[in-house]
């Protein structure tokens, strides 16, 4: 609702003025970063901006905004959740157990993490303490969509053949609520302009697996997803 809106509202119905307040102020936290993405946008001037951005809350909680990084013109394009607790430290993607877990399994599938970009569907480190430790909470579809227009921006400079979803989050913020990444992991889909789109688990689940046959398991699906993903970019050679 615009603030026009809201005082046509608050001008009829006064009795509902305190409806229309509360939503006033979520409308006033539902932010976007739209408004923060240069007119022709590089990479380094996107990294830049988004250094500064307060379109959500959680700039506030993490001690800085990572960005994507990785080859200019990538093939291939991951993206993950969010950053972890290294990576809210470091400034980079995938730099923690996750990360490290990701290069294993890119490796085995040959697929060279040089030649390829990472980045998160939100960019700020959401976390609560627990003692002294940070623990990481899920972020909502608020501070998603808040985020998105930078993640858009990402694709659209880097123009990847093929985007591959890390996970529910990344999955659900480019192809919607519906879409089940136990159901369709693996899946090769068409993505926007040409583009292909799949699916798979976080690492950070084969990282939580609760025994050493199960995370084996769980690796090799992994990497069978990422092998489906290096055929599409040999076979676009
Ligand atoms: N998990 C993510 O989703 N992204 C990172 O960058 C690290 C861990
Ligand atoms: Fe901006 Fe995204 Fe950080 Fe929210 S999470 S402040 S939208 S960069």
């Amino acid at each position: 609702m615009s603030g026009l809106q809201a005082g046509w509202v608050r001008r009829n119905f006064p009795q509902r003025s305190c409806i229309v307040a509360a939503m006033a102020r979520k409308v006033q936290t539902a932010g976007s970063a739209a408004d923060l993405i240069p007119s022709h946008p590089t990479l380094e001037s996107l990294q830049k901006t988004a250094k500064g951005c307060k379109a959500c809350d959680l700039w506030a909680r993490g001690t800085q905004t990572v960005f994507g990084e990785g080859a200019r013109n990538a093939e291939v394009m991951f993206v993950g959740e969010q950053p972890g607790d290294k990576e809210d430290l470091e400034g980079k993607p995938f730099v923690g157990p996750a990360g490290v877990l990701l290069d294993k399994a890119l490796a085995e599938a040959g697929i060279d993490r040089r030649k390829t970009y990472v980045t998160n569907a939100v960019k700020h480190f959401k976390w609560d303490p627990r003692g002294k430790r940070r623990i990481h909470e899920k972020p909502d579809s608020i501070e998603i969509a808040a985020c998105r227009p930078w993640l858009d921006a990402e694709i659209e400079v880097v123009s990847p053949e093929v985007i591959v979803c890390l996970g529910a989050t990344a999955a659900q913020a480019l192809l919607g609520g519906n879409f089940r990444v136990t159901q369709q992991r693996g899946q090769v889909l068409p993505f926007g302009d040409g583009r292909r789109v799949v699916a798979t688990v976080h690492p950070s689940s084969i990282l939580r697996a609760p025994d050493e046959d199960s995370r084996h398991q769980e690796m090799q699906r992994f990497i069978e997803d990422l092998r489906v993903v290096a055929k599409i970019i040999d076979g676009a050679k």
